[in-house]
């Protein structure tokens, strides 16, 4: 592969934590990192602990911890708040016999409450599953039910989502904002909490306890739950140091969702680890309320992704008319490739160079980074973190050398890296098969300065504005629906989103293609699933590809959708 990356953004004048970056790497050692907690000295461990009460009880209790507004709240909780708060739903839970170990799942909005249960959870050591306030029926079921959630804190409005006469394990929900029915397990949240003590003392325990639960999609089969424990702390402080170059005054606003793991590596636990005011905004995206929120609440540090700038980007000047983002000092993306374009755009608008950081759900926390001060080549990914060591690596594990394509893979351990695919350790072990390296399932390539470039997904998943959408999830449901026989689904490119869905579908007997069916089945998808997940594209086929085993061959159906070699057919069926 030729050199593709003629452009160099000069180094700009700015702070950084990190300092040189190859003095940082080759000084680095994690345990340097873990002397910043308090479990060094004492042994004891609980990631809520070290991210709020630890703050209280240094003296920074009345510090703001979360500014929270939508289109009609408007609130601010300081570390004491959060720990009172946590401590009140850490304790209904106990009482009603949930400790340890317990999954917990959360599916609502983001509000307040969402902050302070989630933390209530991680208090008492059971583990956190948020869900994404979108998912539909059949997604919040296949979660609950492979989780063996024992608890869910929800709110009326998507309770009847919940399909509970399917899932006998989830013996209680908590209503935020609703009323109980104590016979069918159902608790108001906020009777419950009012009502128990606001003194708690955390279940203190082991680096290797469980923290939290993320689920994400695969090519095949379910949704994979990928389990996080406790010692991924490290990393989310040492990241919030380096990476968000987080620091005591700043103002940090993560747009992500808990609902997916940006969302709670950053948006929860690097900022409150480092005792950082954290913006949390309620609602749909819109920028007007985007810029109002950044100005409002005097945002320094910005932690976006891809489809949200390009949408911003879409929105064009009109919508900076008259706004101050002068406050923003640093801005970072991740969950997909950052354009070039999107960059010099940033540069111009906000003055503000957009970091890329990259990431996965199963690598808890960031690994390859564009660092604050450091040359930016807008299009890579930037570069390991200190502590981490990436390559690239051939089918059989041979490291390649600079400018091949290959497996983007990562030296394990690292300290956030996932424990365990919950309920699939021969999924797990997928990941590991080349001894000594976590397969990202990504491929790209290193250049000679050491800089990653991301080249695609080694496997079907389809990346729609950053979120990973697995084909056979969204193939599953099409198939439910009474006049689809067959589907196959890709990712195909879409200026604005990055990849959008889009289905092969043959009909049942006595079906014939129609604008009003594919409207009709993509509607189905977005009920079952979610909205990010159904097709947005639907083409009607007599026939789709299929392998002699009777596999659809998605990648035949892609290489047709972009005019490009279809490679190897040799299984194809005729
Ligand atoms: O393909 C890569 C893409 O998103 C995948 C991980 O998705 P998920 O587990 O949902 O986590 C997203 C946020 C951490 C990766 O395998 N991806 C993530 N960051 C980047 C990216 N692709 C290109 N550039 C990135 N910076």
């Amino acid at each position: 592969m030729g050199k593709v990356h003629g452009e160099r953004l000069p180094r700009r004048a700015h702070h950084s934590n990190l300092g040189d970056y190859g003095q940082a790497v080759s000084h680095f050692k994690w345990g340097d990192v873990e002397r910043q907690f308090t479990w060094y000295e004492t042994g004891k461990v609980n990631m809520a602990y070290e991210a709020v009460d630890r703050h209280v009880e240094e003296g920074r209790g009345d510090k703001t911890a979360l500014l929270y507004s939508d289109p009609v709240r408007e609130e601010a909780y300081s570390f004491a708040d959060l720990k009172e708060q946590s401590n009140r739903f850490g304790n209904v839970l106990r009482k009603y016999g949930i400790g340890k170990g317990d999954r917990v799942f959360l599916f609502m909005p983001r509000q307040p409450e969402l902050y302070f249960c989630l933390l209530g959870i991680l208090k008492i050591g059971a583990v956190a599953g948020p869900l994404f306030e979108a998912f539909m029926e059949t997604a919040v079921k296949d979660r609950l039910e492979d989780s063996g959630a024992v608890a869910l804190v929800t709110t009326p409005e998507l309770l009847p989502r919940v399909k509970r006469e399917e899932l006998p394990e989830l013996r209680h929900i908590f209503l935020v904002g609703g009323d109980a029915d104590e016979e069918s397990g159902l608790h108001a949240y906020d009777l419950e909490s009012a009502s128990v003590s606001a003194e708690l003392e955390p279940e203190w325990l082991g680096l290797e306890d469980g923290l939290i639960m993320h689920y994400t999609s695969g090519s095949t089969g379910k949704p994979k739950g990928v389990y996080h424990v406790q010692r991924a702390m490290i990393q989310h402080y040492y990241t919030g140091k380096v990476v968000l170059d987080l620091q005591k005054d700043d103002i940090y606003w993560c747009t992500a969702d808990p609902g997916w793991v940006t969302g709670t590596s950053y948006g929860i636990f690097a900022p409150w680890l480092n005792g950082v005011t954290s913006v949390v905004r309620g609602g749909r995206f819109n920028p007007r309320d985007w810029y109002d929120t950044i100005e409002r609440c005097g945002v320094t540090v910005w932690y976006s992704a891809p489809t949200a700038f390009r949408m911003l980007m879409g929105a064009g000047s009109e919508s900076l008319r008259g706004v101050d983002l002068s406050s923003l000092r640093h801005v970072l993306s991740v969950g997909e490739p950052l354009n070039p374009e999107v960059i010099r755009w940033g540069d111009k608008v906000y003055g503000q160079r957009i970091h890329d950081t990259w990431w996965m759900t199963e690598t808890g926390g960031m690994l390859i980074c564009n660092y604050p001060g450091m040359d930016i080549k807008p299009g890579s990914m930037g570069r390991p973190l200190p502590g981490i060591t990436a390559a690239i690596l051939d089918d059989q594990g041979k490291e390649l050398p600079p400018y091949s394509m290959g497996n983007l893979a990562i030296r394990t351990p690292w300290p956030s890296m996932m424990e365990r695919i919950w309920n699939n350790p021969a999924r797990y072990e997928e990941y590991l098969r080349i001894p000594g390296w976590y397969i990202s399932g990504d491929s790209a390539y290193m250049d000679d300065e050491g800089y990653f470039w991301f080249q695609g997904r080694v496997d079907d998943c389809i990346n729609s504005s950053g979120e990973l959408i697995g084909p056979f999830e969204v193939e599953s449901k099409l198939v439910e629906h009474p006049a689809v026989a067959e589907a196959g689904v890709i990712g195909i490119p879409d200026a604005l989103r990055g990849e959008i869905v889009k289905a092969f579908i043959s009909l049942r007997e006595g079906y014939s293609p129609s604008e009003t069916l594919k409207a009709e089945i993509a509607a189905f998808v977005r009920a079952g699933l979610s909205a990010h997940a159904a097709p947005r594209e639907i083409e009607f086929k007599d026939k789709l590809p299929k392998t002699r085993s009777g596999k659809i061959m998605r990648r035949v159906l892609k290489a047709r959708e972009l005019h490009q070699p279809a490679g190897d057919l040799s299984t194809i069926e005729d």
